[in-house]
Formats: structure tokens, C-alpha cells, sequence
């Protein structure tokens, strides 16, 4: 649409490109971060075109016009896009964002696909090997993670976990529409001593990114604040960290002795949450990785051989 006069004017109103320009300025004093991205996206979304197709897109459609104007109306009020799209991107999957009640789970962010490339490279690493590595994705809200690793690396076997009944059922809804193999996911705490207790010692990667924000950070963004489940951002406790620790708990359980383990937190939290991790004495070569802007975004750590932790006690 940014490609002046490739949208011929209509006979009957203003062209598209008008309509979206309008939409774009109507974001843009409403703060959107992104007015003209979001604009051409919801115009793309009402004509069931791909954005890049816009241009090629001569005519307004009947009833165009009105039903853009209430998807340029959400989006003002700070809806975020993908919860009115109805889906979001991560890596190589689509995933469905709201369940048929229309609840929605946790918005995939980009930062999170590093957390997914170290899974991603670990269990490719476990193939090229011979082996069939097992995954386990815990706290999987729309399943972004796990869908990740199923469908990067074939060959391996994931096992997604959330608490939430709506995470639980748009991760199986996910699988189903990109499903390479067959996935297990469970509703569960994350936390429990019994959570998957059948794959005890067994795991070859947990990967994870829980709830962290502590209770007196509320997220600025209201795309965030008001539209993202409370459960999927408060991690409990006053630092936000008591589920990032049952988790470290249950990596320490379910992962086999030289399993890894990676886990998301804030850029704020690198030394807290490593601190976690050595604390416990069931982990080596525990570090902080960045995300792609350079921020602390993640803990990683091999899971220590049991028996040196038998002959230290
Ligand atoms: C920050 S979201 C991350 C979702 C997904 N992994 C992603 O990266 O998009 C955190 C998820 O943890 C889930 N959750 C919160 N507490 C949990 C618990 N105790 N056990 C399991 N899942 C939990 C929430 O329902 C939410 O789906």
C-alpha cells in the first residue's frame, strides 16, 4: 500500500489505500507502536489476503469499509494483533492465539524464539547423533516452543505441559494444525512432584518460559497488561520467581544426568535465577544467554550426573 498509485481509486468511495492510510493514522494518534504494519495487516486480514498482496488488490469489497473500521476500532483500544487475527507467528509455526470460547493464552513473543533455538539445537544435535531425543516444554502456553522443536527436528518426541485449560487446549489445536508427529500435552503445574512423574530421569531437554513478572512491575503495554492472562505473567512471590523455581525443581527431576535445561526470564533477573539454578547443586555450566537484543534473556544448564550428587552428600 506504501506503493503510491499501484491501488486504482474506486467508482464508489475512497480506494483502499486511502482506507488504510486512514487506518494508519488513526493508530498512530492512539500510540500503536507499528501503525502502518498493523493497518495493512487487519486490511490484508478482512480480504483474506496475505499483506504482501495488498497492492495487487484493486477494488474495495462490499462491506470492506465498515468491517475494517471496527478491526482499526479494537486495535485503537490497544487490542493487541494478533489476539484480532486470531493467530500468531513464531519460528516456523502459526498458532491460534484464542480457544472457541474465545479466552485467549499468552501472545508468543520474538525474544522467546532464541529460548526455542537452544532446544531446537540441542535435540537436532541428540538426532544427528542416532538418538531420539525427548523435549519437554514446560508452562507451553499456545505450544510455540514445543511446536518448535516437532517441527524443526523430526525424530523427536515433545511432551507439552501448562496449568491453564485454555493454553492446554490451543497447544493440542496447534499440534493438530502443523503436526509433524504425534505430541503429548498435559494440563498440569509445572511444579508438582508428580507432573510427568512416569519420564523421571528420562528427559533429554526442558525448556521453559514461565510466568516472571513480580507484582510491582505491572507491564506498561496495554496490549500486555490488559490482554495477556494474569497466570502467564505474574510468576508469584515478591520477585516474580516462585514458579521459574518449581520449574528448576522439576528440570531437576525429569532431566536424565547431562540433559539440559533453558529457561526464560526477564533482562532484569540474569544473576537472580542463576543463582537459582547453582543453588541446588544438580546442575554444571550454568549460564546467562542474551536474546538478539543483546539483553540477559535466559538460564541454561546441564543436568549434573546423580551420583556426584550422592557422593557429596
Ligand atoms: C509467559 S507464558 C509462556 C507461554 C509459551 N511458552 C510462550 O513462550 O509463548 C507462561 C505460561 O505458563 C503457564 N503457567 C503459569 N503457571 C503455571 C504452572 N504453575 N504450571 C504450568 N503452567 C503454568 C501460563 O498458563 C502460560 O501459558
Amino acid at each position: 500500500v506504501t506503493d503510491a498509485g499501484s491501488i486504482e481509486q474506486g467508482t464508489a468511495g475512497p480506494s483502499l489505500r486511502a482506507l488504510v492510510r486512514g487506518g494508519a493514522k488513526v493508530l498512530a494518534e492512539a500510540g500503536v507502536p507499528s501503525p502502518d504494519h498493523d493497518a495493512e495487516e487487519l486490511a490484508a486480514h478482512v480480504l483474506g489476503l496475505p499483506r504482501s498482496d495488498l497492492v495487487r488488490q484493486p477494488d474495495v469489497p462490499a462491506g470492506f469499509a465498515r468491517e475494517y473500521a471496527e478491526l482499526i476500532e479494537r486495535r485503537r483500544q490497544r487490542e493487541p494483533l494478533q489476539r484480532i487475527l486470531g493467530y500468531a507467528f513464531f519460528r516456523h509455526v502459526r498458532v491460534a492465539v484464542n480457544d472457541a470460547h474465545g479466552s485467549g493464552a499468552f501472545v508468543p513473543r520474538p525474544e522467546t524464539e532464541v529460548v526455542a533455538q537452544i532446544a531446537v539445537d540441542e535435540a537436532a544435535g541428540l538426532v544427528a547423533e542416532g538418538r531420539v531425543p525427548l523435549v519437554v516444554d514446560l508452562c507451553c502456553g499456545t505450544g510455540v516452543i514445543g511446536l518448535s522443536v516437532d517441527v524443526e527436528v523430526p525424530g523427536t518426541r515433545v511432551v507439552a505441559v501448562d496449568l491453564s485449560e485454555t493454553a492446554v487446549a490451543l497447544t493440542r489445536r496447534n499440534h493438530g494444525a502443523c503436526g509433524s508427529s504425534t505430541m503429548r500435552v498435559e494440563q498440569a503445574d509445572a511444579g508438582a512432584p508428580d507432573t510427568l512423574a512416569d519420564l523421571d530421569g528420562l528427559v533429554d531437554v526442558v525448556v521453559a518460559n514461565p510466568p516472571y513478572i513480580p507484582p510491582d512491575t505491572e507491564p506498561l503495554e496495554p496490549e500486555v497488561r490488559d490482554h495477556d492472562p494474569d497466570l502467564a505473567l505474574y510468576g508469584g512471590g515478591p520477585d516474580g520467581l516462585d514458579v521459574p523455581r518449581s520449574v528448576v525443581t522439576t528440570a531437576a527431576r525429569l532431566l536424565r544426568d547431562g540433559g539440559l535445561f533453558v529457561m526464560e526470564h526477564a533482562d532484569a533477573q540474569g544473576a537472580a535465577v542463576r543463582g537459582i539454578v547453582e543453588s541446588r547443586g544438580d546442575f554444571d555450566d550454568v549460564r546467562t544467554l542474551a536474546d538478539l537484543t543483546g539483553r540477559d534473556r535466559m538460564v541454561v544448564a546441564r543436568r549434573r550426573a546423580r551420583q556426584h550428587a550422592a557422593a557429596r552428600a
